[in-house]
């Protein structure tokens, strides 16, 4: 088997797979994607501020890449406050959203997980402890911008040849490919993504989300690609 091609440049990275397919990545760099705004502003300004910067609005880190991201760059700042992020309670829907409406992984680490769907904190922002939280919008927090357009996320894990899921349905979405790199690939597309397994005869690929409590068993006909979670 021909090992494929990759040529990776700062931010573009072009894979080519032993001629069988070409897949063209405009990859994100998360350091360019993210800001932060050590100003004590309440959410709706720190959402103008935002905005005035060129960014989107607030920051959107759905991702498990792109939440340990912030998590990092904010370390310095959360030994003093939070910041807000573009995450808003609909009491309508009893529904918290990321402002690009998609909803937050449900494994994504909370400050209070029963009682965070309150309409009086419809405001979400990442809290010292580095996990999520909702408060009043009138309460004065740093902020991280960002932009919500995400072509592409580089998913972080492990390569499991041999292996297979022990549960995999429902899936999030299965399609047919050519290669295991191009399944894992997908899984960088669905910010719930969080195993990638490609059945070798069948060339299937099925994205398997958080809420299926998988472990993985041996079989020779699989590739799984198993994504590193929220920290
Ligand atoms: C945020 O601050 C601005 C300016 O002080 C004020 O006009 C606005 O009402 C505040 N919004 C909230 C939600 O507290």
């Amino acid at each position: 088997m021909q090992l494929p091609y990759v040529i990776i440049t700062m931010s573009t990275a072009s894979l080519i797979i032993s001629g069988i397919c070409s897949v063209r990545l405009t990859s994100y760099s998360l350091q360019n994607s993210f800001s932060i705004i050590y100003e004590e502003l309440n959410f709706t300004e720190a959402e103008k501020t935002c905005k005035a910067l060129g960014y989107d609005g607030l920051a959107i880190p759905s991702s498990p890449e792109e939440f340990a991201y912030v998590l990092e760059a904010t370390a310095y700042a959360r030994q003093r406050i939070g910041e807000w992020l573009a995450l808003r309670y609909y009491p309508e829907v009893d529904s918290i959203l990321w402002d690009d409406g998609t909803a937050p992984a449900p494994d994504m680490p909370w400050f209070v997980r029963q009682s965070y769907r309150d309409p009086r904190y419809p405001c979400g922002r990442i809290y010292v402890a580095g996990v999520l939280g909702m408060i009043k919008c009138s309460a004065l927090r740093y902020a991280v911008c960002g932009n919500h357009v995400k072509p592409y996320v580089e998913a972080h894990g492990e390569t499991h040849t041999s292996f297979a899921p022990d549960i995999l349905t429902p899936s999030l979405s299965e399609f047919k490919v050519e290669s295991y790199l191009e399944c894992s690939i997908h899984c960088g597309r669905i910010h719930l993504c969080r195993f990638a397994h490609f059945h070798h005869v069948t060339k299937i690929c099925k994205i398997l989300g958080p809420e299926l409590q998988s472990s993985l068993a041996e079989d020779p006909e699989s590739t799984t690609f198993v994504r590193r979670s929220y920290l």
